[in-house]
């Protein structure tokens, strides 16, 4: 997923485009760059492979000046991170430069078309043909938008692009269809454009998203929104509520650790406003589903991928448990591609942190083609999955920067929670059932709060870990997609291979795997299968693993089995995935920290997979 920033008004460009290619760092960062019209009709453009600190000692030296200009931080989909497929691509006069976020599906056939006709391909990227295909578009006495829109009435995928020439200079054009972009509306006239709101939201909170086949024309007097099939069209501008040290680290050392910190409040701002004390209920204004619709629903399909599929799980049990509905979770990228059973009564509920990831995006698309009613839970407000649902709920968790998901999980089963809760009410779950889940709700930020103060204590435990070829984390019920999410975790920021399984399954094969050097992370919370869990333990312990377990207090049974306890709050089953996770998630972080992986960026991955 890459990252697209431009401005356009009466100041350098320069010093802005950085500025927004810097809040936009993590959606990729395999090299970045910008081009500028400047003030006597020049281009500047300027590359580099790398980091965005390489891009801006170039910039620092070639000192590019101009008022108009658009900027891209790059995570390979074609090409390798080279100098020669960074961003922006130019046409072969170099009169014409482009960024783009996304994947064109027929940039062959345009390729072997444009390269038919003469021109000169610099790179290996499916971008570069769109930059092509304007500038032989571009009629004599056309405009740079005229050129745009002819071009893209021929590409085939997703894009989000932003356009800048010197044949038609202090303009921006940009466009998107199945790639995230929006407007960012400034103080006297100056536009911007970004692939999110952090990329805009030190010079305004005033956005306007695009939607799919929207284009717009951006200039030094303000802008104008148009589709590519109906013309002219109006778009609202919204204001962003969160503000810029939402995305700054706040005083930690890591993103992903402040995000983990912040989880006593995201878990209070997802269930803010929304528990019912006396009905032992939810208050959901997002789920404008009305009631008898509701109750005509007679399955679910929850649709995902990674953690959020992991969430998905925790949302299975919680809805075929409490509200006693049959629920199947499917990976988005093989919904997609089967021939899913869905109809009229099949609620199929996308969770998804972005709200851009295109499996997910697409498996959203199959299922309402199919007829099915759409929800979205989804945190980035105003992304493409929450647009295109029939209906949702937010988790207000504020901006999640760093790669490894770790609020947005938590925010998830909370929200998955609120939702069973709403529903089960409706169908047959008693209203002190109901009050015993608000309860727990409501205690959990406390409680999670009171599980980080073990802080030290794990990143003492991760010092022994750090050198372990391999991670078993193991779990049962509710516990089992903590396991896989443990798992998740370590392997995405630390690169320790580790594998998540339901314990009872260790003995079907994985068992072959312990011995003295193997660590195994149980998920041993007072649940309804405790007991099961403990002769797990027992059947590691007697091939001399090595046992770390999550536990509540109370455990004297588990005394000389376990080399290292970490210690949960006791809370509803269903809701104790939401405290067992968060130990896991500060092992995974410190583990990553002290092997001296990057945390927040980890290698080969990005915040949101915008590709297929
Ligand atoms: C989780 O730590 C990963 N970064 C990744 O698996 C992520 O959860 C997945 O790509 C789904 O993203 P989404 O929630 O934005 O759809």
């Amino acid at each position: 997923m890459c990252g697209i920033v431009g401005y356009v008004g009466s100041k350098e460009a320069a010093p802005i485009l950085l500025e927004g290619l810097r809040r936009l760092e993590y959606r990729g960062y395999d090299s970045a760059g910008l081009a500028i019209v400047g003030k006597n009709g020049e281009m500047h453009s300027v590359r580099r492979p790398g980091k965005l600190d390489q891009l801006e000692e170039a910039v620092a030296a070639h000192h590019p000046e101009g008022v108009c200009g658009i900027g891209h931080t790059r995570w390979a989909t074609h090409g390798p991170p080279t100098l020669e497929n960074a961003h922006p691509h130019k046409s072969n006069d170099g009169s014409i430069a482009l960024v783009h976020n996304g994947i064109i599906e027929n940039a062959g056939t345009l390729r072997t078309k444009l390269e038919a006709e003469g021109v000169v391909f610099q790179s290996d990227t499916d971008t570069e043909v769109v930059v092509h295909l304007i500038d032989r578009l571009w009629t004599p006495d056309g405009t740079l938008e005229q050129a745009v829109s002819a071009a893209l009435e021929q590409v085939i995928g997703a894009y989000g692009i932003a356009v800048v020439s010197t044949r038609d200079p202090g303009k921006i054009v940009v466009a998107r269809q199945g790639s995230p972009l929006l407007l960012g509306v400034g103080k006297n006239g100056e536009v911007l454009v970004g692939s999110d709101a952090a990329a805009v939201i030190a010079r305004t909170r005033n956005v306007v998203y695009l939607d799919d086949g929207d284009y717009a024309v951006l200039t030094a007097d303000g802008y104008r929104t148009y589709h590519l099939r109906q013309g002219p069209v109006q778009r609202k501008v919204h204001e962003v509520t969160w503000d810029l040290e939402a995305i700054e680290k706040g005083g930690f050392d890591h993103f992903m650790k402040k995000e983990i910190f912040e989880q006593p409040r995201t878990l209070e701002d997802v269930t803010r406003g929304r528990l019912l004390e006396e009905e032992g209920s939810a208050r959901l204004g997002g789920v404008t589903i009305s009631d008898k619709e509701l109750l005509e629903i007679d399955r679910i399909i929850i649709t995902a991928c990674g953690t959020s599929w992991h969430s998905a799980l925790i949302g299975e049990y919680l809805l075929e448990e409490l509200a006693r509905i049959p629920t199947k979770v499917e990976y988005a990228s093989e919904f997609r591609y089967k021939n899913p059973v869905v109809d009229s009564r099949t609620l199929v509920i996308c969770v998804s942190q972005s709200g851009e990831t295109a499996d997910t995006l697409a498996a959203l698309r199959e299922a309402k083609q199919r007829g099915a009613v759409v929800m979205g839970i989804v945190n980035v407000v105003g992304s493409t999955i929450a647009r295109e649902t029939d209906f949702g709920i937010y988790l207000h968790a504020g901006p999640e920067i760093g790669v490894a998901s770790t609020k947005a999980f938590t925010s998830q089963v909370a929200a998955l929670a609120l939702f069973t809760l709403y529903l089960a009410r409706r169908r047959n779950l008693s209203i002190l059932e109901g009050r015993r889940l608000v309860k727990a709700l409501q205690q959990l930020p406390a409680q999670v709060a009171e599980i980080l103060q073990q802080d030290a204590e794990i990143e003492k435990l991760a010092r022994r870990y750090i050198n372990a070829p391999n991670f078993l984390y193991l779990g049962r019920g509710f516990q089992f997609p903590v396991a896989l999410e443990g798992a998740l975790k370590l392997k995405e920021v630390s690169y320790i291979h580790a594998e998540g399984y339901p314990a009872a399954e260790m003995k079907h094969g994985p068992i072959a795997l312990i011995d003295e050097k193997m660590p195994v992370v149980f998920l041993a919370p007072k649940d309804p299968v405790y007991h099961k869990v403990l002769s797990n333990i027992e059947e590691v312990k007697a091939r001399s693993g090595h046992v770390i377990a999550v536990v509540n207090d109370g455990v004297e049974e588990l005394q000389g089995k376990v080399d290292h306890f970490l210690r949960v709050p006791e809370t509803h089953p269903a809701l104790l995935p939401i405290l067992t996770v968060i130990p896991l998630q500060l092992l995974a972080y410190h583990v990553a920290v002290l092997r001296g992986c990057d945390v927040d960026q980890p290698r080969n991955l990005a915040k949101s997979v915008t590709v297929e």
